[in-house]
């Protein structure tokens, strides 16, 4: 027996605790129709994101392919497959913010934090994501930091934006 299997680390001991916790959520959900959802909702928060792996165990576990599980998991704004930072910075894409220059915002925002979407800065402070109408049409293009709205968004103001929650 190696050394890692005789002593197994906090880590790997919480994840094991996680994926026995998604299990029992599994079974409570087994058989039922458009539980998935539910599902990953429980799995986002007991690991707290959706990682690729947590993701392909739903899948195997509940019969579905992993492309599907993927596909539903990145289609809802509310679920996260990249860990949480500090800062979630969601950009939406929309029709009216695209209209209105949404993805200039997402390159602008691309070119300070020096990540892609769905990626996370190396101090997990900010991490980029798209999202979908938040209701906020008239007033696009419009950016969501955390609980904060910020409409007609010219990429000028992106370092301005970032600016009101770095070192909090
Ligand atoms: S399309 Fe962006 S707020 Fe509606």
């Amino acid at each position: 027996m190696s050394d890692v299997a005789k002593n197994p680390s906090v880590a790997d001991v919480q994840m094991q605790a996680n994926y026995e916790k998604l299990a029992n959520v599994i079974d409570l959900y087994s058989g039922k129709q458009g539980c998935l959802i539910q599902v990953l909702h429980a799995a986002q928060e007991i690991f707290g994101y959706l990682p690729f792996e947590v993701q392909k165990y739903v899948a195997d576990n509940m019969g579905f392919s992993v492309s599907y599980v993927s596909s539903v998991s990145s289609f809802y704004s509310f679920f996260s497959t990249t860990p949480r930072t500090k800062h979630d910075v969601k950009v939406c894409l929309g029709t009216a913010c695209y209209v209105r220059g949404g993805k200039l915002l997402i390159e602008k925002l691309q070119e300070i934090l020096g990540i892609g979407v769905g990626e996370a800065t190396a101090d997990n402070v900010f991490s980029i994501h798209v999202t979908r109408c938040v209701g906020a049409c008239g007033l696009a293009p419009v950016v969501v930091v955390d609980d904060d709205v910020y409409k007609q968004v010219k990429p000028g103001d992106i370092a301005g934006i970032l600016d009101q929650y770095r070192g909090e």
